[in-house]
């Protein structure tokens, strides 16, 4: 699919039409994924960041929110959680916090890794290359990095560099493809400022960077950050401006199907603040195949607090949930077969 043809999709309003568009991403999906429903079980391990991200309530200078680091009982007795619940994998996920330490973690990868079945994904945002490798080395098979714009003025704008570096995660991506991890990325859908053309190059993106896992969601304003102040606020005209509303967060969902059909692509968080009851399964009918059930103490998933109402999203997803639209919950770890057919290929090379 070239530009022009994602440009109007996004742009698309009439229903008819959409539902083509919906019936195409589903099919794709049977096709290249199947019917199972991956589980991740999301561990927030901790809220601190150094980041100063303009969208995000967790940034540093976000002084109302109480900040908590989890110990490593607590997140391998969540991963022992997510065992029981039958998940194939767990996600840690975190602010950009250097108290977590490239040793903290090594060592929490080697205790889940080693008295668990489950794969490992990391969300820590930004990290050294020598700290990927090493974590990679200890066993972590995924890690996510939402890119979150690939228009490098709007994402300057948004999520300023550490002082003296520049924050560049397409390049984090590339390192991640080389060090043999799972990569995912994906974006954020209606930031102030992000055009159509924009949202259509981010999805050209992840077919060029091939990704493995895609997670896009809707921009939710949260109140204590500068971009809920329309005086800090980046724009664009009305007619390019990419609403941050759900119908084109399904469109993104879709469209990120048919231009990468061996990833897997969650129905995300975002999306159920949004639309509690039937968000998690207009994502799932539209193009995904991944859910992310939080599996975080409620005492601290209550403080993650990225967007409002994201620690009141109840996902209770179970086997009925699945079933009655057709599918099942996922056996295994789930991995992408977008990453397996690169081994494959690798393999076949090597021979
Ligand atoms: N609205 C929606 N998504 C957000 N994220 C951060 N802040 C917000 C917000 N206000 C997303 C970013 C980040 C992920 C962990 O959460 O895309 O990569």
């Amino acid at each position: 699919m070239n530009h022009a043809e994602i440009t109007a999709w996004l742009r698309e309003t009439d229903a008819d039409r959409l539902a083509e568009l919906w019936q195409s991403a589903d099919r794709v999906r049977q096709q290249h994924v199947g019917d199972q429903v991956h589980l991740r079980g999301l561990i927030e391990v901790s809220n601190h960041c150094v980041r100063l991200c303009g969208y995000c309530g967790l940034r540093a200078e976000n002084t109302s929110v109480k900040r908590y680091r989890m110990s490593a009982d607590e997140v391998v007795a969540c991963a022992e959680e997510a065992v029981e619940r039958d998940y194939g994998t767990v996600v840690l996920q975190a602010g950009e916090d250097p108290m977590l330490s490239t040793d903290f973690i090594s060592e929490l990868i080697r205790r889940i890794k080693s008295s668990t079945p489950l794969a490992v994904t990391l969300s820590l945002g930004e990290r050294s290359n020598e700290e990927l490798a090493e974590w990679r080395t200890a066993g972590a098979d995924r890690y996510l990095l939402r890119f979150e714009t690939s228009n490098r003025m709007l994402y300057e704008r948004i999520h300023p560099p550490r002082p003296g570096e520049r924050s560049d995660r397409i390049a984090i991506l590339h390192t991640l493809r080389e060090l043999d991890y799972e990569v995912g990325g994906g974006v954020m859908i209606g930031i102030p400022g992000q055009t159509y053309d924009d949202l259509a190059r981010d999805i050209e993106l992840f077919g060029t960077l091939d990704l493995d896992m895609i997670g896009s969601g809707p921009y939710l304003v949260h109140p204590d950050t500068p971009l809920a102040d329309p005086k800090n606020r980046p724009s664009a005209s009305d007619d390019r401006q990419v609403p941050c509303d759900e119908l084109t967060a399904y469109k993104v969902i879709a469209l990120t199907r048919l231009v990468c059909p061996l990833a897997n692509i969650p129905s995300t968080t975002a999306l159920a603040v949004l639309d509690a009851d039937a968000g998690w399964k207009f994502g799932l009918t539209r193009g995904a195949n991944v859910i992310m059930p939080n599996v975080t103490p409620s005492k601290y998933r209550m403080l993650y607090d990225i967007y409002p109402g994201k620690a009141y999203t109840t996902e209770h997803i179970d086997v009925e949930c699945i079933n009655a639209i057709g599918r099942r919950i996922g056996v295994g770890r789930g991995d992408s077969p977008n990453y397996e057919k690169a081994a494959c290929g690798l393999a076949i090379h090597l021979h």
